[in-house]
């Protein structure tokens, strides 16, 4: 990037065809995040009277949950909220991405329960809770056109390692090859994380938007690679929409080497 366009933020990329915008912290990319939300949500409801949209997990959305929460006069009540992924874990672990996502934003708005979608974790297994997940994700979708569920907006992070959604580098199970299966259960090979369940690239590459949200130092150098090659085989950079429009939002920290 061009160093003297350096303090005039937020910064407009385009690289490696993947459009990025970069701010000048967390608090001006959750700002223009709501800007985003609400815009492609107006949209979905003027054409489809619905705006359906999957939410991740982890640090870097929190901020931007917290000023969809102060958002009062949304039409939360066309709003319907699913999860990209979850922990197999209880709902009261605070390693929980639902109980997350509700403690900050759900219960704050006047979002109907039933427009919510959690991935649920009763089952005795990861791949049963899989299993439940697709049959929700079909009885919603029941009328899609399309072979697979159509989200409006897809919200991703983007782990150091290069893993998206609890897509991990190397998940075998889980590259572009899944055709058939909406979700799936994950083992990470990393014993320090948990079990999960997540949606698959053929879900995630054919929803209309996907905003990738990405902060810190510590991810500028896969930010750098998921950019820099086409070819990469890190999940993050394999995400690919088919039809719809996909968006980089940096903080100035995870943007700085690009
Ligand atoms: C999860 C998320 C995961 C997350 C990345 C980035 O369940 O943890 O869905 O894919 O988006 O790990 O996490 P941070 O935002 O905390 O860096």
């Amino acid at each position: 990037m061009k160093k003297n366009n350096r303090n005039k933020y937020p910064l407009q990329l385009n690289h490696g065809k993947k459009d990025v915008l970069i701010f000048k912290n967390l608090n001006q990319m959750a700002d223009y995040g709501v800007t985003i939300w609400k815009d492609i949500a107006w949209k979905a409801i003027e054409e489809q009277g619905r705006f359906v949209v999957a939410l991740s997990g982890g640090k870097t959305p929190v901020e931007l949950y917290n000023r969809l929460a102060l958002e009062k006069d949304f039409p939360w009540d066309k709003t319907y909220v699913f999860m990209v992924d979850e922990r197999f874990v209880p709902y009261e672990s605070d390693d929980n991405n639902y109980q997350m996502i509700n403690r900050i934003l759900l219960r704050h708005v006047q979002i109907p329960a039933k427009n919510i979608h959690p991935i649920l974790t009763l089952e005795s297994s990861s791949s049963g809770s899989a299993l439940r997940y697709e049959e929700d994700l079909v009885s919603f979708f029941k009328n899609i056109d399309d072979k697979y569920p159509q989200f409006d907006l897809i919200l991703l992070g983007i782990g150091d390692d290069g893993h998206t959604a609890s897509i991990f580098p190397g998940s075998d199970e889980l590259s572009l090859k899944e055709t058939r299966h909406l979700t799936a259960a994950i083992t990470p090979s990393d014993e320090s994380k948990k079990e999960r369940i997540t949606l698959t690239f053929p879900v995630l590459n054919n929803a209309k938007n996907i905003v990738f949200l990405a902060a810190g130092e510590n991810k500028a150098e896969i930010v750098k690679e998921i950019m820099g090659s086409k070819k990469s085989l890190l999940p993050a950079a394999m995400v690919k929409p088919k039809k719809g429009k996909m968006l980089f939002l940096l903080d100035k920290s995870a943007g700085s080497l690009l």
